[in-house]
């Protein structure tokens, strides 16, 4: 069993659309995928078409001690641990000392259930990414070609190493993925040819894989289904492909 999260705290750099394309693919694969969705706005359970209000949500796992097993939630899609609006809370509510550590207790009962488990997160640095990063076995930190992207990157960083140095030594960070990439802009590859030295500071390496743009990626999501379901044969969907094998080492790295 793999635990994955992908985290950026720069919004809008692919986190969400990564997170539901690893997963696809993943399940395309015959692998059994458990789904979690620790930010508030909820967006992979929009994609997922999971319900929020009157249901067990991650907030329950992790607030209520609400058995794991009640609130996964068995979609067409997949199976998915619910967000919740009341998640944007957790930094005043998760105050106890082990609080890094309430997700991997809460998720103890269920995770031999399944193959990979995929943590998607919001953009910011709190107490929930740091219970994500805590339970992890690698982060994926999904990369956009513009002129901030780049900067946030210290700080999501020391977040990193400051989890490995307290609380989960054997947390690796697995690489910086190129995302709504356009290989014409001067921007993309400028950006490209700043990252190995970036990913050498991070001690990660760059994916060879870019996530190019395609207008079925957007769409897919205003219209609330998964890429792999919406546009299976899409540029971006097909580099997903191609991304979660060099991920798995098919490619020999
Ligand atoms: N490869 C792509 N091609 C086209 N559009 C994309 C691609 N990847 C992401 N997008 C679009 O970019 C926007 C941001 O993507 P996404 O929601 O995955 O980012 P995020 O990092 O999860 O954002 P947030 O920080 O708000 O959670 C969405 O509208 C999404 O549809
Ligand atoms: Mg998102």
């Amino acid at each position: 069993m793999k635990k994955i999260v992908i985290a950026n705290q720069k919004g809008g750099v692919g986190k969400t659309t990564t997170a539901n394309a690893l997963a696809g693919v993943l399940m395309h694969e015959g692998k059994k995928v458990l789904m979690i969705d620790a930010d508030p706005q909820c967006n992979t359970s929009d994609t997922y078409q999971a319900a929020i209000a009157d249901t067990a949500t991650l907030y329950d796992l992790l607030f209520s001690k609400e058995p794991a097993h009640d609130v996964i939630q068995h979609t067409e899609v997949g199976d998915i641990i619910a967000g919740d609006p009341l998640l944007s809370q957790a930094d005043m509510q998760l105050t106890k000392t082990g609080k890094e550590f309430t997700l991997k207790k809460a998720l103890m009962s269920i995770q031999d259930e399944y193959d990979f488990i995929i943590i998607d997160t919001a953009p910011a640095l709190g107490i929930l990414l740091i219970n994500a990063l805590t339970y992890a076995d690698s982060v994926i930190v999904p990369i956009t070609a513009d002129r901030y992207s780049l900067q946030g990157l210290s700080q999501l960083n020391e977040t990193i190493q400051a989890v490995m140095e307290y609380t989960n030594p054997d947390l690796k960070i697995a690489g910086l993925l190129r995302t709504r990439y356009q290989a014409r802009t001067i921007l993309s590859r400028e950006v490209s040819a700043a990252l190995p030295e970036i990913a050498e500071m991070l001690n990660t390496k760059v994916f060879q894989t870019v996530i190019r743009e395609c207008t079925a990626a957007q769409q897919a999501q205003t219209r609330r289904v998964p890429l792999l379901n919406y546009a299976p044969k899409c540029t971006t969907a097909l580099d997903y492909f191609q991304f979660v094998g060099e991920l798995l080492g098919e490619r020999g790295e």
